[in-house]
């Protein structure tokens, strides 16, 4: 279990409570999400959830509900009763998954609070949620949405607003955005507009329930925040954000060690001629020989890296082995699978887990 030995006790945040919904596939993240959900994949060092948990502990709420659905076990396995954040964490299941609005829908029960705060449990960010309630109080709205800018805004909700942040509209996924502010996946809900959410469906917010609540005249508020941001929906947005912890750009009180170019789980064992870095995590056990170098990766528990071997913003699953001079350049290896010596993966290549690729095997290039 983590615990965030940072966080003092924070003043409280009356009032408020929240909801995470980590009920999704995480098809883009497989293989990894095979073995574990999207937002307890290890992000410099705890799960990616265990960052936002402490985020909302900071600021003052105490009471979290987590709308689980895909490997919904997983996280009471890990979290329990959250004592040991601060909080006080509820689960609540989804035999079918209800889409986002549905999932918040389905928590309804166990809610008690005016203001509800609601996460996607993928996003890391730098925000400070009491402030979207401030926001949220401040315009007394129905709604508000955390909003960011983002170069490419095709692949995430699109939310045009007037100059002083009322929403006009939701586009999600649109390929014709016509702002470059994004839905970054925080909202703040009056509890009354999540009892009118329709029961026993799967509704999206994105798709029903906002276009819905604007065109019947509802009150949505943008509240737009400049600090870091980053939705870890694929593996190349995941090393990142984990590179970024590790290196200390995003604060985040659940990192469980100095912010530095690496950071080394207990039995990691890098050699001394190895270079490590770029934010790179080396996990419980995981080993780095001589020669190698590791840049911007995450080397999950009991992985290997052999002698001379490249491995640049890539992922290593659980006990995954790589082989001596092997490239990995933005490459993905399952968990238990073994990349032969000299091997060369690149540009986004996946291996499932348990493959085993023999040494000379997979080239990119024709110069063996
Ligand atoms: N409980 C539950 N049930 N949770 C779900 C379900 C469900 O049926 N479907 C998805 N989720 C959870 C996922 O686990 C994730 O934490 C969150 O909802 C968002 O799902 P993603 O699949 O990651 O969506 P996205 O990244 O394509 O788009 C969403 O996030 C963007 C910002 O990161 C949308 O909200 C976009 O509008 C937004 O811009
Ligand atoms: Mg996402």
């Amino acid at each position: 279990m983590d615990s965030c030995p940072g966080v003092g006790p924070a003043e409280s945040l009356p009032g408020v409570e929240a909801v995470v919904l980590v009920g999704g596939l995480g098809t883009r993240m497989r293989p990894l999400t095979l073995s574990a959900p999207k937002p307890m994949l290890p992000t410099a060092g705890v799960p990616l959830l265990t960052h936002l948990l402490g985020r909302i502990r900071a600021a003052g709420v105490r009471h979290v509900v987590l709308g689980t659905s895909y490997r919904a076990e997983v996280f009471a396995t890990h979290f329990g009763d959250g004592t040991a954040l601060g909080l006080e964490l509820e689960y609540v299941v989804e035999e079918q998954p209800l889409g986002t609005a549905g999932g918040i829908r389905n928590v309804v029960s166990a809610l008690t609070e005016p203001d509800v705060l609601v996460f996607n449990g993928d996003v890391l960010s730098g925000l400070d949620p009491a402030e979207v309630i401030q926001t949220h109080r401040k315009a007394g709205a129905d709604v508000t949405l955390h909003l960011v800018r983002v170069p490419d805004p095709r692949a995430f909700g699109c939310v045009p607003t007037t100059p002083d942040g009322q929403v006009l509209g939701f586009l999600e996924k649109t390929d014709d955005p016509p702002t470059d502010l994004i839905n970054a996946g925080c909202y703040v809900f009056r509890r009354e507009v999540i009892d009118s959410i329709p029961v026993g469906r799967a509704v999206s917010v994105e798709r029903e329930t906002f276009p819905g609540l604007l065109a019947a005249g509802a009150h949505l508020q943008a509240h737009v925040d400049a600090s870091y941001w980053l939705d870890l929906g694929t593996p190349a947005a995941y090393v990142q954000g984990s590179a970024d912890l590790v290196r200390g750009l995003v604060p985040s009180p659940a990192l469980p060690g100095p912010v530095g170019e690496a950071l080394l789980l207990p039995g990691a064992s890098v050699h001394p001629d190895a270079r490590v870095g770029g934010g790179s995590v080396v996990g419980a056990d995981a080993v780095v020989q001589g020669g190698a170098q590791v840049f911007g990766s995450v080397l999950m528990d009991r992985a290997q890296v052999g002698p001379g071997a490249d491995v640049q913003r890539s992922v290593l699953g659980i006990g995954a082995r790589v082989g001596a001079g092997a490239v990995l350049h933005d490459a993905v290896v399952g968990d238990g699978a073994v990349v032969g010596a000299r091997c060369e993966l690149r540009e986004g290549l996946r291996v499932w887990p348990g493959v085993v690729l023999p040494d000379n095997g997979v080239r990119f290039s024709a110069d063996v």
